[in-house]
């Protein structure tokens, strides 16, 4: 493969992405940030300096497995100390497999100011995909907050909790329309002729297919997204090619991708309205709007309709139905493992600990230890982290996953599942009630460092005897992020064989923040040495490990 090299220079700018300025971080003066380009077995190198003057940084490489560079995944206090303000630090990994894939932040919350970005990784040449397509194009779905990181942060960790509320709007690949005329909107900060606020366009030549790559890295969202008198047959998820299906609205989660084609085959002489709307919130938040541009109308010419309104927000059951829906392509299945060495139960749950409100898996609410595992481990240091490993499953009995519950024995833990090498794992997220009556959340669970089966999704709580029966072990789709429904479950399989240290998260930024997440290490034995660029922090200051 080739070498392909990026030179990134990340700072805060002023900007106006909904039209309301605020602060963004971008990557060479962009946000979204630039779309990294490769063919598979490229090796990328990202070269980051970090202008943020007082804040640290750390990009995650999101889908890309890392195999043999566990030290490059960017995941702050898992796989590598912060960078510091002024300091270069240099990404170097091998994009081994086609697809769409993400970057971001991942570090505190300043993924959600606007460090994000594409990776589009390209099939060798001589290699086709399974489908055609005249052309191939991608955006980025998001919502937006005017409030900065800091103050979402800072109301998340504080008594009493301040919730960072609903976004104030969603963006299309960075462009969003927030309404200016807002009752106590400052005048100067807002304004609707903004340039950077006009709505982003996607041109189309009529009569041809276009392969649309959309992800989402919402903060909070999960997002419907459509295009006006379009339908759209969904090919790709996550790096893997799906068995076609046809939706007039994809459903798609933060964290997660999808190829789609859409033939621009309706009426040329308009435009049409792309749109993503909220779901499974009841938010308040307005509809991001795109304008889907048939050459050669002006593209900043508005469509003659109204933008058609998504699904309803509480419609779990067609959220539910496409999950279902998604299968690996005939001629591109990876066969899961008919069986598992060791299951394990997460129950979801909202929490208070001593007045904090947390979220936690079984009953542990998760933080990070100050040196980053990956370090902790290779060098036995074992006095960073506590040792003894979080629980395997809950009370199935007991537990009412249907009821608002006190919650209130749950603990803070740093502790982490140590997986045997090799071995095959079944993970069952379990979703429940929270600490508001008659309501339930969704939550995206993201894997670092590998792709798993996903072997069912079901309502109600997880049964341990006939569920398993209804697994897909035929030809179940291959992800690194998926939806837990409300009070639903979802059970996943992956094999444990790439030696490191791998994050497991809710994608929504707050709840991660808030102790949705659990770290796994397997094969630490195998990993290779450290590069000493990831040490500085923790017990690995003042240049513990460096060899001479
Ligand atoms: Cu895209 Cu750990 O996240
Ligand atoms: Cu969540």
């Amino acid at each position: 493969g080739k070498i392909r090299h990026y030179r990134w220079e990340v700072k805060y700018e002023y900007k106006s992405p909904d039209c309301y300025k605020k602060l963004v971080i971008s990557i060479n003066g962009r946000t979204p940030g630039p779309t990294i380009e490769a063919e598979q077995n490229d090796t990328v190198v990202v070269e980051l300096k970090n202008s943020l003057l007082t804040e640290n940084v750390a990009i995650h490489w999101h889908g890309i497995r890392q195999i043999g560079t566990p030290w490059f995944d960017g995941t702050e206090g898992v796989t590598q100390c912060p960078i510091l303000p002024g300091d270069t630090f240099v990404y170097k990994f091998v994009v081994d497999r086609p697809g769409t894939y993400l970057y971001h932040a991942h570090y505190g919350m300043p993924r959600e100011a606007g460090l994000y970005g594409l990776i589009r990784v390209a099939l060798p040449p001589g290699v086709s995909e399974p489908f055609s397509y005249d052309y191939d194009r991608s955006i980025i779905l998001n919502d937006w907050y005017h409030k900065s990181t800091y103050e979402q942060a800072t109301g998340l960790s504080s008594i009493p909790f301040g919730w960072v509320g609903e976004p104030q709007s969603l963006l299309i690949h960075g462009k969003g329309s927030f309404n200016c005329s807002t009752p106590g909107i400052q005048s100067g900060l807002c304004n609707a002729t903004n340039p950077e606020c006009s709505p982003y366009v996607l041109t189309v030549v009529p009569g041809k297919t276009y392969r649309l790559r959309i992800a989402s890295l919402t903060a909070l969202s999960a997002l419907s997204f459509q295009i006006e008198g379009h339908n759209m047959t969904v090919v790709e998820t996550d790096g893997h090619y799906v068995e076609p299906f046809v939706v007039k609205n994809l459903f798609i989660y933060s964290g997660e991708t999808y190829s789609v084609l859409i033939t621009a085959d309706q009426d040329p002489s308009r435009n049409y309205w792309a749109v993503t709307n909220v779901v499974s919130r009841n938010s308040t938040t307005p509809n991001g709007l795109a304008i889907f541009n048939y050459y050669p109308n002006h593209p900043k010419r508005s469509p003659p309709t109204v933008p058609p309104a998504g699904p309803v927000w509480n419609d779990v059951d067609s959220r539910l139905a496409q999950s279902l829906a998604i299968r690996a392509r005939q001629g591109y299945i990876h066969p899961p493992p008919q069986t598992s060495d060791r299951v394990i139960v997460m129950l979801n749950t909202q929490n208070r600990i001593n007045g904090h409100v947390r979220w936690s898996v079984n009953n542990v609410s998760f933080n990070l230890p100050h040196t980053p595992y990956l370090i902790a481990l290779k060098h036995k240091l074992g006095h960073v982290f506590d040792q003894t490993p979080p629980p395997d499953g809950y009370d199935f009995v007991n537990y009412d996953i249907f009821i608002q519950q006190p919650n209130v024995n749950a603990t803070f833990s740093n502790s982490i599942y140590r997986l045997a090498f090799n071995s095959t794992v079944d993970i069952i997220l379990q979703n429940a009630n929270t600490m508001n009556p008659n309501n339930s959340e969704t939550h995206p669970w993201h894997l670092h460092g590998h792709d798993f089966w996903v072997m069912g999704h079901g309502e109600g709580k997880f049964d341990m005897y006939s569920d398993p029966q209804k697994y897909n072990l035929v030809d179940p789709i291959m992800k690194n992020t998926v939806a837990v429904q409300p009070y639903g479950w979802t059970a996943m399989r992956f094999r444990a064989d790439n030696p490191g240290v791998w994050a497991f998260h809710c994608h929504i930024e707050s709840h991660f923040y808030m102790g949705m997440g659990v770290v796994f290490e397997e094969g630490i034995d195998k990993v290779g040495e450290l590069p000493t660029s990831i040490m500085g922090c923790g017990d690995t200051r003042g240049g513990t490990f460096h060899k001479p």
